[in-house]
Protein backbone atom coordinates (compact mmCIF):
# COMPACT_ATOMS: atom_id res chain seq x y z
CA UNK A 1 0.00 0.00 0.00
CA UNK A 2 1.44 3.46 -0.98
CA UNK A 3 1.59 5.66 1.91
CA UNK A 4 -0.38 9.58 0.99
CA UNK A 5 2.91 11.63 0.55
CA UNK A 6 3.91 9.27 -2.51
CA UNK A 7 0.67 9.29 -4.12
CA UNK A 8 0.72 13.10 -3.93
CA UNK A 9 4.16 12.61 -5.78
CA UNK A 10 2.90 9.98 -8.06
CA UNK A 11 0.00 12.78 -8.66
CA UNK A 12 2.23 15.91 -9.76
CA UNK A 13 4.05 13.66 -11.39
CA UNK A 14 1.35 12.67 -13.87
CA UNK A 15 0.34 16.05 -13.92
CA UNK A 16 4.33 17.10 -14.82
CA UNK A 17 3.95 14.61 -17.44
CA UNK A 18 0.42 15.86 -18.90
CA UNK A 19 1.05 19.53 -18.92
CA UNK A 20 4.39 19.58 -20.40
CA UNK A 21 3.50 20.32 -24.50
CA UNK A 22 6.10 20.96 -26.74
CA UNK A 23 4.96 21.72 -30.72
CA UNK A 24 7.86 21.95 -33.36
CA UNK A 25 7.42 24.08 -36.75
CA UNK A 26 9.65 24.77 -39.30
CA UNK A 27 9.92 27.79 -40.91
CA UNK A 28 11.21 29.46 -44.41
CA UNK A 29 11.48 32.90 -44.38
CA UNK A 30 12.49 35.25 -47.17
CA UNK A 31 14.98 37.50 -46.65
CA UNK A 32 14.26 41.78 -45.96
CA UNK A 33 10.83 40.23 -45.17
CA UNK A 34 8.95 40.92 -41.65
CA UNK A 35 8.02 37.76 -39.97
CA UNK A 36 6.05 37.29 -36.33
CA UNK A 37 6.76 33.82 -34.56
CA UNK A 38 3.83 32.98 -32.30
CA UNK A 39 3.74 31.43 -28.69
CA UNK A 40 1.43 28.78 -27.81
CA UNK A 41 -2.25 30.28 -27.27
CA UNK A 42 -2.79 29.10 -23.08
CA UNK A 43 -6.42 29.28 -21.36
CA UNK A 44 -4.94 30.20 -18.28
CA UNK A 45 -2.13 33.48 -18.04
CA UNK A 46 1.31 32.72 -18.50
CA UNK A 47 3.01 33.67 -15.22
CA UNK A 48 6.37 33.66 -17.47
CA UNK A 49 7.09 33.92 -21.52
CA UNK A 50 10.57 33.30 -22.58
CA UNK A 51 11.81 33.34 -26.07
CA UNK A 52 15.05 31.78 -26.61
CA UNK A 53 17.28 32.62 -29.43
CA UNK A 54 19.43 30.14 -30.51
CA UNK A 55 21.92 31.07 -33.81
CA UNK A 56 24.59 29.55 -35.79
CA UNK A 57 28.09 31.31 -34.16
CA UNK A 58 26.40 32.99 -31.49
CA UNK A 59 25.86 32.75 -27.78
CA UNK A 60 22.29 32.01 -27.43
CA UNK A 61 19.87 34.93 -26.06
CA UNK A 62 16.83 35.36 -23.92
CA UNK A 63 13.90 37.31 -23.70
CA UNK A 64 11.91 37.50 -21.11
CA UNK A 65 8.47 38.86 -19.60
CA UNK A 66 7.39 38.06 -15.97
CA UNK A 67 3.06 38.87 -15.66
CA UNK A 68 2.54 39.33 -12.22
CA UNK A 69 5.14 41.81 -11.73
CA UNK A 70 4.77 43.41 -15.63
CA UNK A 71 8.89 43.22 -15.62
CA UNK A 72 11.39 42.45 -18.54
CA UNK A 73 13.34 40.03 -17.58
CA UNK A 74 17.11 38.27 -19.00
CA UNK A 75 17.07 40.77 -21.48
CA UNK A 76 20.07 40.75 -23.32
CA UNK A 77 18.85 40.02 -26.80
CA UNK A 78 21.21 42.86 -28.18
CA UNK A 79 20.08 42.46 -32.17
CA UNK A 80 17.18 44.85 -32.81
CA UNK A 81 15.74 43.64 -35.99
CA UNK A 82 14.57 41.13 -32.92
CA UNK A 83 11.57 42.53 -30.77
CA UNK A 84 7.85 41.58 -29.39
CA UNK A 85 5.60 41.93 -31.62
CA UNK A 86 3.50 43.45 -29.67
CA UNK A 87 3.30 44.79 -25.75
CA UNK A 88 4.00 41.56 -23.95
CA UNK A 89 1.21 42.24 -21.69
CA UNK A 90 -1.41 41.60 -24.64
CA UNK A 91 0.67 39.35 -26.95
CA UNK A 92 3.74 37.27 -26.38
CA UNK A 93 4.37 36.93 -30.26
CA UNK A 94 8.21 37.48 -31.03
CA UNK A 95 8.91 39.74 -34.38
CA UNK A 96 11.78 39.61 -36.62
CA UNK A 97 11.88 42.70 -39.14
CA UNK A 98 13.36 42.58 -41.45
CA UNK A 99 14.99 38.52 -41.70
CA UNK A 100 18.31 38.77 -42.26
CA UNK A 101 20.96 35.47 -43.31
CA UNK A 102 22.21 35.86 -39.40
CA UNK A 103 18.24 34.82 -38.19
CA UNK A 104 19.11 31.10 -39.53
CA UNK A 105 18.52 29.28 -36.16
CA UNK A 106 16.37 27.96 -33.58
CA UNK A 107 13.75 30.32 -31.59
CA UNK A 108 11.70 28.73 -28.79
CA UNK A 109 8.82 30.04 -26.42
CA UNK A 110 8.09 28.80 -23.33
CA UNK A 111 4.85 29.52 -21.36
CA UNK A 112 5.08 28.75 -17.44
CA UNK A 113 1.54 28.49 -16.75
CA UNK A 114 0.13 27.39 -13.34
CA UNK A 115 -0.84 23.71 -14.71
CA UNK A 116 2.86 23.90 -16.50
CA UNK A 117 5.18 24.31 -19.18
CA UNK A 118 3.80 25.04 -22.71
CA UNK A 119 6.65 25.27 -25.31
CA UNK A 120 6.74 26.43 -29.31
CA UNK A 121 10.17 26.25 -30.90
CA UNK A 122 10.29 27.30 -34.48
CA UNK A 123 13.42 26.16 -37.17
CA UNK A 124 13.87 29.28 -39.24
CA UNK A 125 15.36 28.82 -42.34
CA UNK A 126 16.14 32.15 -44.04
CA UNK A 127 16.20 31.73 -48.23
CA UNK A 128 17.42 34.29 -50.58
CA UNK A 129 15.85 34.52 -54.08
CA UNK A 130 18.53 33.80 -57.10
CA UNK A 131 19.13 36.25 -59.81
CA UNK A 132 18.65 34.39 -62.78
CA UNK A 133 20.73 35.12 -66.24
CA UNK A 134 21.24 34.15 -69.79
CA UNK A 135 23.76 33.90 -72.38
CA UNK A 136 25.60 32.90 -75.47
CA UNK A 137 29.37 31.96 -74.70
CA UNK A 138 29.76 30.37 -78.01
CA UNK A 139 27.23 30.43 -80.88
CA UNK A 140 25.72 27.39 -79.85
CA UNK A 141 26.66 26.94 -76.02
CA UNK A 142 24.66 29.06 -73.29
CA UNK A 143 25.48 29.56 -69.88
CA UNK A 144 22.10 29.76 -67.60
CA UNK A 145 23.03 31.53 -63.93
CA UNK A 146 21.23 31.73 -60.73
CA UNK A 147 23.13 34.06 -59.08
CA UNK A 148 23.69 34.01 -54.90
CA UNK A 149 20.37 32.10 -54.08
CA UNK A 150 20.09 30.37 -50.55
CA UNK A 151 19.48 27.24 -50.65
CA UNK A 152 21.42 26.16 -54.03
CA UNK A 153 18.72 26.68 -57.21
CA UNK A 154 17.91 24.22 -59.71
CA UNK A 155 18.61 24.55 -62.96
CA UNK A 156 16.89 22.74 -66.03
CA UNK A 157 16.60 23.23 -70.03
CA UNK A 158 14.51 22.84 -73.01
CA UNK A 159 15.33 21.39 -75.08
CA UNK A 160 17.69 19.58 -73.33
CA UNK A 161 21.04 20.36 -74.24
CA UNK A 162 23.35 17.37 -75.72
CA UNK A 163 26.47 18.30 -73.79
CA UNK A 164 25.82 20.10 -70.00
CA UNK A 165 28.01 21.55 -67.15
CA UNK A 166 27.02 22.68 -64.18
CA UNK A 167 29.24 24.31 -61.50
CA UNK A 168 28.31 25.73 -57.84
CA UNK A 169 30.56 28.51 -56.32
CA UNK A 170 29.61 29.45 -52.38
CA UNK A 171 29.74 32.69 -51.25
CA UNK A 172 30.94 33.45 -47.55
CA UNK A 173 27.60 34.60 -46.57
CA UNK A 174 25.79 31.36 -47.10
CA UNK A 175 24.17 31.77 -50.60
CA UNK A 176 25.41 29.78 -53.73
CA UNK A 177 25.47 30.50 -57.46
CA UNK A 178 24.78 27.54 -59.33
CA UNK A 179 25.50 28.01 -63.34
CA UNK A 180 24.64 25.59 -66.01
CA UNK A 181 26.31 25.45 -69.71
CA UNK A 182 24.98 23.63 -72.27
CA UNK A 183 25.59 23.51 -75.92
CA UNK A 184 23.32 22.08 -78.78
CA UNK A 185 24.57 20.32 -81.97
CA UNK A 186 21.13 19.72 -84.31
CA UNK A 187 20.78 22.93 -85.83
CA UNK A 188 17.06 22.39 -85.76
CA UNK A 189 17.27 24.06 -82.32
CA UNK A 190 17.25 27.60 -82.40
CA UNK A 191 15.56 28.69 -79.16
CA UNK A 192 16.38 27.41 -75.91
CA UNK A 193 14.48 27.96 -72.35
CA UNK A 194 16.08 27.64 -68.89
CA UNK A 195 14.33 27.36 -66.33
CA UNK A 196 15.36 28.16 -62.76
CA UNK A 197 13.44 26.62 -59.36
CA UNK A 198 13.92 28.27 -56.24
CA UNK A 199 11.74 27.89 -53.07
CA UNK A 200 11.19 31.93 -53.03
CA UNK A 201 9.91 31.20 -56.67
CA UNK A 202 10.44 29.77 -60.28
CA UNK A 203 12.07 31.67 -63.65
CA UNK A 204 11.83 30.90 -67.34
CA UNK A 205 14.74 32.30 -69.64
CA UNK A 206 15.06 32.13 -73.26
CA UNK A 207 17.49 32.72 -75.86
CA UNK A 208 18.31 32.24 -79.63
CA UNK A 209 21.15 29.95 -80.76
CA UNK A 210 23.04 31.20 -83.77
CA UNK A 211 23.74 29.03 -86.79
CA UNK A 212 27.04 26.83 -86.12
C1 LIG B 1 22.66 35.71 -22.36
O1 LIG B 1 22.67 35.16 -21.06
C2 LIG B 1 22.95 33.78 -20.98
C3 LIG B 1 22.87 33.34 -19.53
O2 LIG B 1 21.89 34.03 -18.85
C4 LIG B 1 24.33 33.49 -21.53
O3 LIG B 1 24.58 32.08 -21.53
C5 LIG B 1 24.42 34.00 -22.96
O4 LIG B 1 25.75 33.85 -23.44
C6 LIG B 1 24.02 35.48 -23.01
N1 LIG B 1 23.99 35.87 -24.42
C7 LIG B 1 24.53 36.98 -24.87
C8 LIG B 1 24.35 37.27 -26.33
O5 LIG B 1 25.17 37.74 -24.15
C1 LIG C 1 26.19 37.40 -50.71
O1 LIG C 1 27.46 37.61 -51.30
C2 LIG C 1 27.42 37.84 -52.71
C3 LIG C 1 28.87 37.93 -53.19
O2 LIG C 1 29.60 38.83 -52.46
C4 LIG C 1 26.65 39.14 -52.98
O3 LIG C 1 26.59 39.37 -54.36
C5 LIG C 1 25.24 38.99 -52.42
O4 LIG C 1 24.53 40.19 -52.58
C6 LIG C 1 25.27 38.62 -50.95
N1 LIG C 1 23.93 38.35 -50.55
C7 LIG C 1 23.41 38.75 -49.39
C8 LIG C 1 22.00 38.42 -49.14
O5 LIG C 1 24.07 39.34 -48.56
C1 LIG D 1 11.45 31.26 -77.97
O1 LIG D 1 10.67 30.49 -77.01
C2 LIG D 1 9.90 31.29 -76.15
C3 LIG D 1 9.26 30.36 -75.11
O2 LIG D 1 8.80 29.18 -75.69
C4 LIG D 1 8.88 32.08 -76.95
O3 LIG D 1 8.13 32.87 -76.07
C5 LIG D 1 9.62 32.95 -77.94
O4 LIG D 1 8.69 33.65 -78.75
C6 LIG D 1 10.54 32.11 -78.80
N1 LIG D 1 11.38 33.02 -79.59
C7 LIG D 1 11.62 32.80 -80.84
C8 LIG D 1 12.49 33.82 -81.52
O5 LIG D 1 11.20 31.82 -81.45
C1 LIG E 1 8.90 25.39 -59.29
O1 LIG E 1 9.43 24.32 -60.04
C2 LIG E 1 9.48 23.09 -59.34
C3 LIG E 1 10.18 22.04 -60.20
O2 LIG E 1 10.63 22.53 -61.39
C4 LIG E 1 8.07 22.67 -58.99
O3 LIG E 1 8.10 21.44 -58.26
C5 LIG E 1 7.42 23.75 -58.14
O4 LIG E 1 6.07 23.41 -57.90
C6 LIG E 1 7.48 25.09 -58.86
N1 LIG E 1 7.03 26.11 -57.92
C7 LIG E 1 6.18 27.05 -58.27
C8 LIG E 1 5.82 28.04 -57.21
O5 LIG E 1 5.68 27.12 -59.39
C1 LIG F 1 28.79 32.20 -85.14
O1 LIG F 1 27.72 32.97 -85.69
C2 LIG F 1 28.14 34.05 -86.49
C3 LIG F 1 26.91 34.85 -86.86
O2 LIG F 1 25.88 34.00 -87.29
C4 LIG F 1 28.89 33.50 -87.72
O3 LIG F 1 29.36 34.58 -88.49
C5 LIG F 1 30.08 32.68 -87.23
O4 LIG F 1 30.71 32.06 -88.32
C6 LIG F 1 29.61 31.60 -86.27
N1 LIG F 1 30.77 30.93 -85.68
C7 LIG F 1 30.99 29.62 -85.81
C8 LIG F 1 32.22 29.11 -85.10
O5 LIG F 1 30.25 28.89 -86.43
Amino acid sequence: MLCPWRTADLGLLLILTIFSVAVYTSLSVVIDTNTVLHCPRTLTRALLTTWEVILRDKPSCKKAYRSDTNEMKETNCTDDRITWASRPSQNPDLQIAPVAIAHDGYYRCVMATPDGNLNHEYHLQVLVPPEATLFLSRNRTAVCKAVAGKPAAQISWSPEGDDCVTEQEHWGNDTLTVQSTCSWEVPDVTNVTCSVSHLTGNRSLFIELLPG
